[in-house]
């Protein structure tokens, strides 16, 4: 397909290079790692739904889609406030009443109201009920997405500062914003300086861990109390907390960030990421019972 510029794409150009730090949520290869443990987690009634909604240039990989929420946000204007959260500045606590609302004040409008309202769309697959009211490859598409940024701690972040997005720092040598450390360059680093640049072995290391080393915890990953099908407020929580304890801690403006950051940060990393990919399926599990 060619690539034709006209005054939109130009314009959506500009903008990104007006505002580099508010286009992704974890990057690409953040979505791709947490998609990837989730489609093999999968039951056999799930991956063939999965199957069945993808569209067929995907090859029944989840994990190519997994950005594609972050890549129509300026066509679907609606959908940029449905990936986070901004809590009250330094509380360092969630509540859906209080926080799940866009600037409008729309109540619900927030990542974690966004996951309820995919799921209970995709709840309807197979029924009679509403096959055509319902996009459910854009539903299925948008769940796969959030539930990965919700556990992205800097998604649930304070007002003020947009999630860390106007915190400039450096990372290394190079010029970044805390939220970009967190979407995407503890994940580059970690792959450029342990695993050869090959994503596949970041993700097989931390599928040994989940069967392995962290086995006895993802059975509470995965547990949704009180019967529900999915628990983003849970997640929330978590990411809020885990915000405080670990993003924002020891940062100010202009903080080089360096190894000691990077190392003592990477686990809670790495256990984000697999807890997002152990979450989708199991989500995806209960929603295709
Ligand atoms: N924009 C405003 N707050 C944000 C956040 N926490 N994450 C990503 N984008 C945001
Ligand atoms: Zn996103
Ligand atoms: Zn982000």
């Amino acid at each position: 397909m060619g690539f034709y510029f006209n005054s939109h794409t130009l314009a959506s150009f500009f903008l990104l290079l007006a505002f580099p730090a508010f286009t992704y949520g974890w990057g690409i290869v953040g979505h791709q790692i947490i998609c990837q443990i989730t489609q093999d987690r999968l039951s056999e009634s799930a991956a063939a739904a999965v199957k069945e909604l993808l569209p067929a240039y995907a090859k029944n990989d989840l994990s190519t889609l997994c950005s594609w929420a972050d890549t129509i946000k300026f066509r679907y204007h609606w959908s940029s406030e449905l990936h986070y959260i901004d809590t009250p500045d330094d509380l360092c606590t969630y509540n859906y009443n209080r926080d799940c609302k866009d600037e409008d004040g729309v109540k619900g409008r927030c990542v974690s109201g966004a996951i309820t309202n995919y799921t209970n769309q995709l709840l309807t697959y197979g029924s009679s009920v509403d096959e055509s009211q319902y996009n459910l490859t854009e539903a299925l598409l948008f769940l796969s997405h959030l539930m990965g940024d919700i556990h992205q701690p800097l998604h649930v972040g304070f007002t003020s500062d947009r999630g860390g997005n106007t915190i400039p720092v450096r990372w290394f040598r190079r010029k970044s914003e805390l939220h970009k450390v967190w979407d995407k360059d503890i994940i580059e680093t970690t792959e450029d300086r342990f695993y050869d640049d090959v994503v596949e072995e970041f993700v097989d290391a931390l599928k040994q861990n989940i069967t392995g080393e962290w086995s006895d915890q993802v059975v509470k990953w995965e547990k949704c109390s009180n019967n529900k099908v999915a628990c983003p407020d849970v997640y929330a929580s978590e990411s809020i907390q885990t915000a405080c304890n670990w993003a924002y801690k020891d940062v100010e403006n202009n903080t080089v960030l360096e190894d000691d950051y990077f190392l003592s940060r990477l686990p809670i990393v790495n256990l984000r990421l697999a807890e997002g990919g152990v979450r989708l399926a199991g989500t995806l599990n209960r929603i295709f019972k």
